[in-house]
């Protein structure tokens, strides 16, 4: 199987086929939710990941950033790899725009974190001492059930 890198259109280039589908797509203003187009998109996106509902993010730094805004509180901790792109390639926007502080963590050869050095990194919560905390790994062109299963054990 050939993989496909959605990363990022650093690493991609539209065929043809694609940019006659973006100058044919049906447009309108997504603030107002009527835009086709995007609707159809989130609405695809939603049902392959088993969501109630998905958003479009035009960049990855900026679902990055709105997926941990969205999981956590100002002051917030949240754990994620030393490599992972939200901690080391986005200009610490988590810290600058979310007020959320990052405990990088060591991953592992495939990019996973260690349960129990995700375990060892838990701190108290309580008034002081931090709030929750929030495991992101972002890694598009590996999402696939093992992620899942990992997942799912992350979170008991
Ligand atoms: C894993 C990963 N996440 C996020 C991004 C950022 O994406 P964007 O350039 O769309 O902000 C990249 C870019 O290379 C990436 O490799």
């Amino acid at each position: 199987m050939k993989p496909i890198d959605l990363r990022s259109d650093t690493v991609t280039r539209p065929s043809p086929g694609m940019l006659a589908a973006t100058m044919a797509a049906d447009v309108g203003d997504d603030v107002w939710g009527d835009d086709p187009t995007v609707n159809r998109l989130q609405a695809v996106a939603a049902e392959i990941t088993r969501k109630e509902a998905a958003l479009f993010f035009p960049s990855g730094t900026q679902g990055n950033l709105a997926a941990l805004m969205a999981h956590c509180e100002r002051g917030d901790e949240y754990l994620v790899g030393q490599m992972a792109h939200a901690y080391r390639w986005e200009g610490g926007g988590t810290a600058v725009l979310g007020s959320l502080q990052p405990q990088p963590l060591e991953q592992d050869a495939d990019g996973t974190i260690a349960l129990e050095r995700i375990a060892a990194a838990v701190k108290p919560h309580g008034p002081g001492l931090g709030t929750h905390l929030d495991v992101t790994r972002e890694d598009v062109d590996r999402f696939v059930a093992a992620v899942q299963t990992y997942f799912a054990e992350v979170a008991r």
